[in-house]
């Protein structure tokens, strides 16, 4: 009887011990699922979002309409660039270079020695960045290459002076990923106007 009993309770420790062993291995991949996230997002499109916000794509990309604080990102027209219908900027502009910088009050124009540029649409639409291809957006920023193109024209002030261009790879990807997800907008921003640069001494 007593041999009986011994191996009664020798067999329901082990069991308990069994039962807590699987439950641990259970445990361990649902901790891993949890630490597994993309620049610490949830996905890639989420991390691009949060580098576009806090990087200030929008600044100079999204058209600018008055609010009780001054201009402030029209989202209706979120990140489509300068808007290709407004007159153009009413001032000389050799003159205008001159004397300083010019913004106008959608934030997506810029005058100064290199002549007039304009932000440019970057959602998803085929006028935006819906047609380019991964490696474009990367030359476009690391090189600063007009549309990231070999034998283009460098891109010029102020989007030359962004810190972008310090970038990794995986986060101008991540930003790459959440353009393509935003909603597409029309609008083909006119033609950059340069100055001939200043002759060199
Ligand atoms: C201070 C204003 C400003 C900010 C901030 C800014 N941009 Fe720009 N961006 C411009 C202007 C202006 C141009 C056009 C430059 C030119 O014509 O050479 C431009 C051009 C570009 C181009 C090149 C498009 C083409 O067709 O070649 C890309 C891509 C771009 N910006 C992405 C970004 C991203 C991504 C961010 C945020 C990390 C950003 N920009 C922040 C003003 C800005």
């Amino acid at each position: 009887m007593k041999k009986w009993t011994v191996l009664i309770v020798l067999s329901t420790i082990t069991f308990f011990m069994f039962l807590a062993c699987t439950n641990q291995k259970t445990a361990a991949p649902g901790i891993a699922a949890a630490k597994e996230s993309v620049g610490g997002f949830e996905n890639q499109v989420k991390w691009g979002e949060s580098l576009v916000k806090n990087a200030g794509c929008n600044d100079c990309h999204t058209p600018k309409k008055m609010g009780p604080h001054g201009p402030e990102d029209d989202m209706s027209l979120l990140l489509s660039g300068h808007p290709a219908q407004m007159p153009p900027p009413d001032f000389d502009v050799k003159e205008a270079a001159k004397k300083g910088l010019i913004v106008t009050q959608t934030f997506t124009s810029w005058t100064g020695p290199w002549g007039t540029t304009y932000a440019v649409n970057l959602t998803s639409d085929a006028s935006g960045i819906g047609g380019w291809k991964e490696e474009q957006f990367l030359k476009a920023l690391h090189e600063r290459k007009w549309m990231g193109l070999d034998n283009t024209r460098p891109l010029m002030p102020p989007m030359s002076m962004m810190p972008a261009v310090k970038m990794s790879d995986d986060e101008l990807k991540a930003i790459f990923a959440y353009l393509k997800t935003t909603a597409p907008i029309k609008n083909i921003s006119p033609q950059a106007v340069l100055l001939p640069p200043p002759a060199s001494k």
